[in-house]
């Protein structure tokens, strides 16, 4: 098994972060619009990107098997963004960029190179949730084939937050892998919304 394999796009190159992007992880992680939907507060320095790096990212790359990249346009290799997938029982895919990377496309082209991967490496399926106030986080999930499940609330932590999520799933390895319940059974409100696109 390998642990964030580099991976290249058309315009991409998805990487590790290392300790000489914490600059790079600061200016992603320190914007209010970016942070707005992302259940940790922004990073404020250098020292915040750090111990934040240390537990997001080194932590990480210590494990036998993870997918948590650095998106660099090709052309410089600095960080512009993240994408994700834990390697709970969810396979949660999650991603973020810096505003003035929005609206072309690139998370939706890290995407898909993220997930041919996991394909390739068996993992059965992903799931990936938004705050249904975040519609164009679900434009991504459209876009990448994933198909909506079911919404439900959380109280979100730890902003403290009650949230609607709309949970959308992609099978992968296995075809055949059941709907993703855990969110619709921890949750007391939970419905399938009519009109969203599936
Ligand atoms: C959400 C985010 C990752 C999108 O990144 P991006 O690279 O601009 O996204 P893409 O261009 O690949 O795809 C978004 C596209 O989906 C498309 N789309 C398809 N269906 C859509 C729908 N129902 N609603 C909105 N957009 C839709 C749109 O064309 C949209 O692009 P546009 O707004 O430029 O027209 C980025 O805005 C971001 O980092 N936001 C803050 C962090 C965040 O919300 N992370 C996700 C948490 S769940």
């Amino acid at each position: 098994m390998q642990n964030t394999p580099p991976l290249q796009t058309n315009r991409l190159t998805l990487r590790k972060f290392t300790q000489s992007d914490l600059p790079a992880l600061l200016n992603i992680h320190s914007d209010k619009e970016v942070n707005k939907f992302l259940p940790m507060s922004p990073l404020k320095n250098l020292t915040d990107a750090k111990t934040y790096w240390e537990n997001q990212y080194a932590a990480a790359y210590k494990q036998k098997q993870a997918y948590q990249y650095a998106i660099c346009l090709k052309e410089d290799n600095i960080p512009i963004g993240y994408i994700n997938i834990s390697m709970n029982d969810s396979h949660d895919l999650g991603y973020g960029l810096t505003k003035a990377f929005w609206h072309q496309g690139i998370v939706t082209e890290a995407g898909k190179a993220i997930l041919e991967q996991a394909k390739k490496d068996g993992i059965p399926f992903v799931t990936a949730t938004h705050d249904r106030n975040n519609p164009r986080s679900g434009g991504v999930m459209i876009q990448l084939g994933m198909h909506y499940q079911y919404s439900y609330e959380e109280q979100w932590q730890p902003k403290d937050q009650l949230v609607t999520f709309r949970m959308y799933q992609l099978n992968l390895a296995d075809q055949t892998s059941p709907v993703y319940k855990k969110y619709w059974d921890d949750s007391a409100v939970h419905f399938i919304e009519a009109g969203v696109t599936s």
